[in-house]
């Protein structure tokens, strides 16, 4: 029969997948039973999925996949509790309806400040009281570092309205409502990149000095056939490791595109190409096996090919980013990264 990631795996770290509640169901996750230990919520953790008007809460489909998880004997992840995207519009917002970020009087940008900073915590302190028990590694906030914005922070709402005290009082309130078990990371994409990897670096580093509760780097991994090396992936993970953090892959998937060439190589991905990508897929985990005290996990961002982001982002294409394929057969990826 067919290998199972997980089990192959079990000496060294998780591997899991991210899904949505539908694949909870059906032909998905019988193959994700058999294949991972761990799994994630594609979108329906995400703020707009939680609390899309203030105080109406819509656990539904973000219970369905905790359920599949328990009844299955699988870890979670929760993604994501901060995040400038999918998040609804109310959070700022004041009390006339007025924009926060577009206020220019210091006093009334000061009450703005403190209101979206009662509302985090309020939203964060109900949302880990929920899933505390059943859910251990968190996305507290996600892609905060943007190297072209000022101060290499992304000028997001919640950067505009309040500076990088959205990111203390996120950790805080998690680890408040949270205790000391759960596991709370701050997540990012790039990280492979010195300018980006370095800017994260000092933040966190920053953030710890403050007594701020951070205790690991979560890594997108959105690699492609090309890029990044995966000698910068590693190098990036062992700087967090130096400073006592733990690492975890958390949405990876590899593009069969470089993006100097978007042309669509059809329905039908091409042999060579796929050997390509099973090379490229044995090599980063050959060096994660090696490196196994770097990281905890690693998780997929979708676990065939039938169903992945990239089919849409950013153009519509064909895309066959991951191990199984449209069929959720086995890919030579697949091969590549559980024969050793
Ligand atoms: C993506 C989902 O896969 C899509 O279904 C959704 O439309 C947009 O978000 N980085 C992240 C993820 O942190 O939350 C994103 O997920 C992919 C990029």
């Amino acid at each position: 029969g067919l290998l199972s990631l997980s089990a192959v795996y079990a000496d060294y770290f998780r591997m899991g997948a991210a899904i949505e509640p539908e694949q909870t169901e059906g032909r998905t996750a019988e193959l994700l039973k058999q294949q991972v230990n761990w799994i994630v919520a594609e979108n329906a953790m995400k703020p707009d999925a939680i609390e899309p008007a203030e105080g109406s809460f819509t656990w539904e489909r973000a219970d369905r996949i905790v359920a599949f998880a328990k009844a299955n004997g699988m870890g979670l992840r929760f993604h994501t509790l901060v995040w400038h995207s999918q998040t609804p519009e109310w959070f700022f917002r004041d009390e006339a309806g007025q924009a926060m970020a577009d206020e220019t009087d210091a006093k009334k940008r000061e009450t703005n400040k403190k209101l979206l900073l009662q509302r985090l915590d309020t939203y964060i302190s109900t949302v880990v009281g929920r899933y505390k028990h059943d859910i251990s590694s968190w996305d507290v906030v996600n892609e905060v570092i943007e190297p072209g914005d000022p101060e290499g922070m992304r000028a997001s709402n919640w950067y505009k309205i309040t500076g990088t005290g959205f990111i203390e009082t996120a950790f805080r309130a998690a680890r408040k409502a949270g205790g000391p078990d759960i596991k709370l990371y701050i997540n990012d994409y790039g990280t492979d990149n010195p300018v980006k990897r370095d800017r994260l670096y000092d933040l966190v580093k920053v953030m710890l000095e403050k007594g701020v509760p951070i205790d690991g780097v979560g890594h997108q991994t959105h690699i492609n056939l090309e890029y990044p090396s995966t000698q910068s992936i590693i190098e990036s993970m062992q700087k967090f490791h130096d400073l006592g953090l733990d690492n975890q892959i958390t949405e990876l998937d590899m593009s069969l595109y470089v993006y100097k060439d978007l042309s669509d190589v059809g329905a039908d991905v091409p042999g060579d190409i796929l050997q390509q990508q099973a090379e490229r897929y044995g090599e980063l985990f050959d060096a994660l096996r090696t490196r196994k005290e770097l990281l905890s996990g690693v998780m997929f961002w979708g676990i065939s090919d039938d169903h992945t982001w990239l089919s849409t982002f950013p153009v519509v294409r064909t895309e066959a980013p991951l191990l199984f394929d449209k069929q959720l057969q086995a890919k030579p990826a697949f091969q590549a990264v559980t024969g050793f």
